[in-house]
């Protein structure tokens, strides 16, 4: 639906309405009420309500007495999205942390999204803002097989590991267990030789072409596709199709929904036909997509029923195409034909 026709936006780009988006940025926020969004996090986390990623956690459901009691009381684990894999939002990495080290938190970033688009600046332990864990993903930043990346203070590893096997002890006696260091000990069974060299190629590769060079090429065609989809009647964009928010560029992706169509067929419609690889369905993000399609409690429960039955078409979900370095304006230009082309077929 075009915004700019004056229709009111489509549901699930209403981020604010649910006391989200912009409005729960820390910076954002008068005084006391800052520490609720770090502090929010991680209640929500400990009740199980599901910790929503980039912006997404909703301020006003949490009360804030209680919140920074419990997280004065037990200190806690604020985890949270460096950007968004579902709607390229960047989260305020380094003044959330603040605000959990304010109140004895201890701060873990899921750098999967972030990682492959900015340079991570996990800063040292005496800058109140530094990043206590950082973990990303090998095929996110375009190495096959499988490795993956977690940074954390070392005491964290200390003691017994985490998966005990080959490689992980430096001697084994009668009575003894002598684990080996790290990071060893932390590296159990045949270790991933191969992903673990592919990752640092392309890590290399990454910092060869430059990081400043390549946020700003997908940044720039980022916003090109907002716009593009913005145009498209029938065509909703998750989180909306503002390129920006609270001062910070949108990643390169857009996670979309067509009017009428299964996200499913609309994916396989544009890889089988137009050869354009898209993802679909959740991302690994249900509870963050369910909120961003604004279905309420009841809806979920019903969808969860359907999905266990193995009705798997039941779940709901987006498309998503994510823009890299090596993808030209003509390729986003082409997304657009297509969708417009499959919406005309669709009736
Ligand atoms: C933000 C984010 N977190 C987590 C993941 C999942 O990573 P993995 O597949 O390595 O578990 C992804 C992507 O796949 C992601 O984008």
């Amino acid at each position: 639906m075009k915004e700019s026709e004056g229709a009111a936006p489509q549901a699930w780009t209403d981020m604010a309405a649910s006391g989200t988006g912009s409005a729960a940025w820390p910076g954002q926020l008068p005084g006391g009420v800052s520490a609720i969004v770090a502090t929010a996090i991680v209640v929500a986390d400990m009740v199980g309500v599901g910790v929503f990623t980039s912006l997404g956690f909703q301020v006003k459901d949490i009360p804030s007495g209680f919140s920074i009691l419990l997280l004065w009381v037990v200190g806690g684990l604020v985890a949270l999205c460096g950007a968004s894999n579902v709607t390229g939002f960047v989260s305020p990495i380094h003044d959330v942390a603040e605000l959990a080290h304010r109140h004895g938190a201890l701060v873990s970033i899921d750098a999967a999204q972030l990682a492959p688009h900015h340079r991570i600046d996990i800063r040292p332990a005496s800058d109140p803002g530094h990043l206590d864990f950082v973990s990303f993903s090998g095929h996110k930043m375009y190495a096959p097989y499988g490795a993956g990346v977690l940074v954390a203070p070392r005491d964290f590893f200390a003691g017994a590991p985490e998966v005990m096997g080959g490689g992980a002890i430096s001697i084994v006696t009668w009575d003894d267990t002598v684990w080996a260091d790290l990071p060893d000990r932390e590296e159990a069974g045949s270790p991933n030789v191969i992903g673990a060299v592919a990752l640092g190629v392309a890590i290399d590769t990454l910092l060869e072409l430059g990081f400043e060079e390549m946020l700003r090429h997908e940044v720039e065609l980022g916003a090109t596709l907002l716009a593009r989809l913005s145009r498209i009647p029938g065509v909703g964009v998750l989180g909306g199709v503002e390129s920006r928010l609270g001062g910070q560029a949108r990643l390169g992706l857009a996670s979309f929904v067509v009017d009428g169509l299964h996200h499913g067929l609309v994916a396989a419609a544009l890889s089988h036909e137009w050869g354009i690889a898209v993802r679909n369905g959740c991302f690994c993000a249900n509870p963050y997509v369910f909120h961003l399609l604004h279905m309420d409690k009841h809806a979920v429960d019903a969808v969860e029923g359907e999905v266990t039955a193995g009705h798997r078409k039941a779940l709901p979900g987006a498309v998503r195409a994510s823009l890299a370095p090596y993808n030209t304006a003509g390729e986003v230009d082409r997304i657009a034909e297509v969708l417009l082309d499959a919406l005309r077929f669709s009736g």
